[in-house]
């Protein structure tokens, strides 16, 4: 069984998905916590709902970034994850709080990485006037939305679309591909080795071929 520890700053509607599926699937793992960095995520409530610990730690009550992530830093580590999932997670991190969790923490990022790094990054692709957008999973690394790339979807940007109904299409395949790469993780298929990516099938789709 591997631990899980899921960090939200919203609404967390990828922890929802997470969660939901790894129930359905049955995956062997447990989502050991739910951490926001906002006392008034929405989030926090369907993870309490649903009996999964929930921790919030206000960033605003500490005197620096380096003070807030090491109070982070022991927060996760009291759960003894395996994986630290940063879903909606919306805070810049120190290199040490990275460092510590190498290859063992994912991001999702709601652009084709590595285009649109950042915020607001269905304006950015609208300005740009892409034709397909979509979003990335990928493990955590200091550089800021760069990280060995695990797992992408695509949507196609359509002529009347706005910032609202870009994003929709894209959070919906945002809630597909990532419960996928939590899960390829927790079922030991996923790996960071030497900063490459490692994924294999499921052993169901191996059969299958
Ligand atoms: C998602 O689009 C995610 O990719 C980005 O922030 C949004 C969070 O949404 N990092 P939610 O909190 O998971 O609903």
């Amino acid at each position: 069984m591997k631990n899980i520890v899921i960090l939200i700053s919203g609404r967390g509607s990828n922890m929802e998905a997470i969660v939901r599926v790894a129930r359905e699937q049955g995956w062997p793992c447990k989502i050991a916590a739910v951490i926001s960095n906002r006392p008034d995520a929405s989030g926090l409530a369907f993870a309490a709902e649903h009996s999964i610990p929930t921790v919030a730690l206000f960033h605003k009550e500490f005197p620096s970034r380096e003070a807030f992530d090491a109070a982070l830093q022991r927060e996760i580590d009291a759960f003894q994850p395996d994986l630290v999932v940063l879903a909606g997670f919306m805070r810049i991190l120190t290199p040490g709080f990275v460092e510590h969790y190498a290859g063992r923490m994912l991001n999702i990022h709601p652009s084709l990485l590595p285009s649109f790094p950042g915020l607001a990054t269905h304006r950015q692709a609208l300005q740009a006037g892409v034709k397909v957008h979509g979003a990335t999973v990928h493990f955590v690394t200091p550089d800021l939305d760069h990280g060995p790339i695990v797992a992408q979807a695509c949507v196609p940007v359509l002529p009347d679309d706005s910032e609202e109904s870009l994003a929709a299409r894209v959070l919906e395949q945002e809630h597909l591909i990532y419960p996928q790469a939590v899960r390829s993780f927790v079922e030991g298929r996923l790996s960071l080795q030497n900063g490459v990516v490692r994924i294999a099938e499921p052993a169901e789709a191996s059969a299958v071929i």
